[in-house]
């Protein structure tokens, strides 16, 4: 074999998805936390090829402008005229010495491996990839050689004689050809078959034809050529998606107490020891120490936690930092621009937002803490607010370390409590306390003698 020429990826994405109902383009719908058309990307990046030509038309520029990424050569299929014609349009852009491998836009969970695979096997000439399906219906199906085993012919569904009915080998769509002959194979195509469409699959029999071989990849995985027509399809490969990131994680190490029941829609960098209860929602990007331990029902976004770290029940903590040895819920809320020191304990039902809670400080029940510093070792009673917002304008609360403030307190910002200093429950600081002394602005409790509470008419 001669040397390996460079790798031209052409995905077709201009199909209009139809049956999904939406008006969202078919490539933009979601799986984890990317477009259908981001995972395919990411597939042909991972082969290192030399350029990335995207055919798209339905959806127009809002498709481009979704992926934004600025490498990659978009080559607008105006009318869908067949998949072969979707090559087409590409095709000028492709270098002649250049070996291409089409993908679909719609075909989210390819392994970049089975892709490498096909590319090998197909050597100096074309490679299809297939699956074996019990249900085989819609695909076009796989003709081989019966002494061979090489490809023959690809036919479509509508297509099919009488006799080809019962071929289960099913063509993913994938296929790699030298750009030379897939140029001039595309010249040749027709559109007098069942659809009225310039069909791809027709180069099978042409490259045959020239005496060039086509070889046929059994992926090893349905799932990986599996396409998305419909809500059903996409949540059945959602499932799937999250199937295998849940077993590499289990492979990795982490603990899941049912990895049927985690969604991670981003990345997640987990540590030893690391233990995932039910119902956890990943979000961006995620780092957890040694030791974390995640409670069930929580959803973590953007954020790191330190080791050590107890996260409980039915918390929502986005785009902070948590140190270590911290404990956080249950019913905590952290909200962006938090950062939590080690030993810092949070508790149920308390919001904490952009603020830094020193450490060893706790905040443990009922209460917001809002643009604040706050030092170590502070104890913040129950029901104690921040009151950071005077409707126009937010301000800031700076607390000294050591500051015991008692329940049901109102710092009204901007405002300065100083190291060691005592609040009362119950007080509304309007004005900086000095520390290491008591401040309160309670009202003098009194009783009243021999009253009556009131009787019914
Ligand atoms: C195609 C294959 C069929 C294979 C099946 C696998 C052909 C003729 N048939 O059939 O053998 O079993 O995929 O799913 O290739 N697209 C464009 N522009 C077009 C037409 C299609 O961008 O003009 C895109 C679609 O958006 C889609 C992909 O190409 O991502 C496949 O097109 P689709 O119409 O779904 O092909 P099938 O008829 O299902
Ligand atoms: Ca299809």
């Amino acid at each position: 074999m001669s040397k390996t020429p460079p790798l031209e990826v052409i995905i077709l994405a201009a199909g209009k998805g139809t049956r999904m109902y939406s008006d969202v383009p078919k490539v933009l719908h979601i799986i984890g936390n990317q477009p259908l058309l981001a995972h395919v990307i990411g597939v042909a990046r991972a082969l290192s090829p030399k350029a990335i030509h995207v055919v798209y038309g339905h959806g127009g520029e809002s498709v481009p402008e979704a992926i934004n990424q600025a490498d990659l050569n978009w080559v607008m299929q105006d009318q869908q005229l067949g998949t072969g014609h979707a090559v087409d349009q590409a095709m000028p852009h492709v270098d002649d010495d250049s070996r291409v491998l089409v993908l679909y836009g719609d075909v989210p969970l390819t392994r970049a491996s089975s892709l490498q695979a096909l590319v090998d096997i197909a050597g100096d000439g074309v490679a299809v990839m297939t699956a074996l399906l019990g249900d085989a219906s819609g695909y076009g199906r796989i003709v081989r050689d019966k002494n061979s085993n090489d490809v023959m012919a690809i036919v479509e569904h509508k297509d099919l004689a009488d006799d080809q009915t019962g071929i289960n080998e099913i063509n993913s769509g994938y296929i790699t050809a030298p750009a030379k002959q897939l140029r001039q194979w595309l010249t040749q195509l027709g559109n007098n078959n069942a659809a009225g469409e310039y069909y791809l699959t027709d180069i099978v029999a042409m490259s045959v034809a020239d005496a060039i071989s086509v070889k046929g990849h059994i992926a090893k995985d349905n799932d990986e050529i599996l396409g998305i027509n419909n809500k059903q399809q996409l949540a059945y490969l959602e499932r799937a998606y999250q199937t295998r990131i849940a077993a590499d994680l289990l492979t990795q190490g982490v603990t899941l107490r049912d990895p049927a029941r985690i969604d991670v829609r981003g990345e997640l960098q987990a540590g030893r020891d690391v233990e995932i209860d039910i119902n956890v929602v990943i979000e961006g990007k995620v780092i957890l120490g040694d030791r974390a331990h995640i409670g069930p029902n929580c959803v973590l976004k953007n954020i790191s936690i330190g080791d050590d770290t107890q996260v409980f029940a039915n918390s929502v903590l986005e785009q902070a930092e948590i140190g270590k040895a911290c404990r956080i819920g249950p019913f905590a809320r952290i909200r962006p621009e938090a950062v939590i020191a080690d030993e810092a304990h949070i508790g149920n039902f308390v919001e904490i937002k952009k603020s830094h809670i020193g450490k060893g400080s706790k905040v443990n029940h009922l209460a917001y803490i809002g643009d604040t510093q706050m030092g170590s070792g502070v104890n913040i009673g129950a029901g104690t607010i921040t009151c950071n917002y005077d409707g126009a304008n937010k301000y800031q609360t700076i607390i000294g370390d050591n500051a015991f403030i008692g329940s049901n307190t109102q710092l009204v910002a901007p405002v300065k409590v100083g190291d060691n200093a005592t609040i009362g429950a119950g007080s509304t600081i309007t004005a900086d306390t000095p520390g290491d002394q008591l401040t309160l602005t309670r009202v003098k409790q009194k009783s009243i003698s021999g009253w009556k509470r009131p009787v019914k008419k």
